[in-house]
């Protein structure tokens, strides 16, 4: 690790920012929001524990959701607080706000192995805009800086960017946490030189989001598992009808440039064989964001290349689960990210299940190490209850397809060398 990590700190007594990755899905329970996976937050443990132990007053800072710079109360860090308290099994102190006097006279009152949370960096529009006054201010209250937001290193805000340099300029010290550490080891090391087969799996809606990642991955893997809306748009590069399923029909140049690259360095590019499709209805109810609720009728299972023109495609389909679960099941290294359908509904959720059973049994027979990135797939294992017979997840979505696509992460940029 060419960069200072917390184990090259001694924070005794001094006050120590600490930039966490805490976006965690929540769901309304009862008129409260209630974490549903906590993996981001019980990935942080080991990190807080050494500062903690290291007599250090520890401030956290994090986002939760796209607030986009208003107070939003369902997107309030206070659950999380409440979660971390009863993990670390210690108080753990809140105010409702990231910047400002109240934050700085919490902040002062800290004692050496003191926890305090901020409230969502995102109400302020300045975070994402990387606003050099407003770093100043989100560093006034800390003589170092250590960030163990993996998940939020592509990003370059102020509180993963600029308030790193503040500190730095003003003499302070700047390092990656133990999980930041752990993540750019494992995705650097084990990706750099896979263990074979390498089978990759990768679901989203999107080709654009995924190009980059797929024409870097095609360079490494031995197969290429594809779900998602994003198979579409290879289905339509193809010649095949997409009915009303999600495609970009101004990427297909870009999916047959890929699929050619495959054949021509004889990586297996594997592609739904079947799916499980629905009529998409528009109802009368609105969304959080004002657009209409899309009900799903007469779900079946498409057998076909092509999906019928009055319907979507949202799962893949029995055969598909075979064909995948038969590569996964040869695998010495896997890296999955997103999920293969819209899982959230549990009509389309069994492709992907299907795909993070797989991935726990080649685990267990093989030991296997399983790279798995992003979000969604952690929760679709955790769902699942496979998450534990998992080496490694992680917990990147976007921070890991970027570091794997070769960029560098702003938020490891920032950080000082050893
Ligand atoms: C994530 O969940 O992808 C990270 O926390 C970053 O969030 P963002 O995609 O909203 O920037
Ligand atoms: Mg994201």
């Amino acid at each position: 690790m060419p960069k200072l990590t917390v184990k090259d700190l001694n924070v005794r007594g001094q006050r120590v920012l600490v930039r966490v990755d805490y976006n965690v899905p929540l769901e309304e329970k009862d008129g409260q929001m209630v974490i549903t996976d906590a993996t981001r937050i019980v990935e942080t443990l080991p990190t807080l524990r050494l500062l903690i132990e290291q007599g250090g007053k520890l401030i956290l800072a994090a986002h939760l959701g796209r607030p986009k710079g208003k107070r939003e109360p369902s997107m309030s860090l206070r659950p999380v607080a409440q979660k971390l308290a009863d993990l670390l099994s210690r108080h753990v102190a809140f105010v409702d706000d990231c910047i400002g006097e109240k934050v700085e006279q919490t902040a002062g009152a800290l004692k050496p192995g003191d926890v305090l949370l901020l409230e969502n960096v995102r109400f302020y529009k300045e975070e994402e805009a990387n606003d050099p006054a407003f770093a100043e201010k989100l560093a006034k209250v800390a003589e170092v800086y250590v960030n163990d937001a993996f998940g939020a290193a592509h990003r370059a805000h102020a509180s993963t960017e600029g308030v790193a340099r503040v500190i730095a300029r003003r003499g302070g010290k700047c390092a990656a946490g133990l999980l930041m550490e752990r993540e750019l080891k494992f995705l650097g090391d084990e990706l750099e030189k896979p263990a074979h087969p390498f089978v990759v799996i990768l679901g989203s809606a999107k080709v654009s989001d995924k190009i980059q990642v797929i024409d870097r991955l095609l360079e490494k893997a031995d197969a290429l598992l594809i779900g998602g809306a994003m198979a579409y748009t290879f289905r339509l590069a193809q010649g095949y009808q997409t009915g009303k399923s999600l495609i970009e029909p101004d990427r297909t140049e870009v999916a047959k440039t890929a699929l050619a690259k495959a054949k021509q360095r004889g990586v297996k590019f594997l592609l739904p064989l079947d799916d499980v499709v629905a009529v998409p209805v528009k109802t009368d109810k609105l969304d959080k964001k004002g657009k209409p609720v899309i009900e799903y009728q007469e779900v079946r299972v498409n057998a076909e290349m092509n999906c019928p023109a009055n319907a979507a495609g949202l799962d893949i389909g029995p055969k598909t689960v075979q064909a995948y679960t038969h590569e996964v099941a040869q695998a010495k290294t896997i890296l999955w990210n997103r999920p293969m359908g819209l899982f959230e509904a549990k009509r389309f959720a069994e492709g992907t299940n299907a795909v993070a059973r797989a991935v726990a049994a080649v685990t267990q027979k093989h030991g296997a190490k399983r790279i798995i990135g992003g979000g969604d797939s952690v929760k679709a294992l955790n769902k699942a209850k496979l998450g534990d017979q998992v080496t490694f997840m992680s917990t990147g979505g976007g921070a890991s397809l970027e570091f794997l696509e070769g960029k560098e992460l702003p938020g490891v940029a920032a950080l000082q060398d050893r």
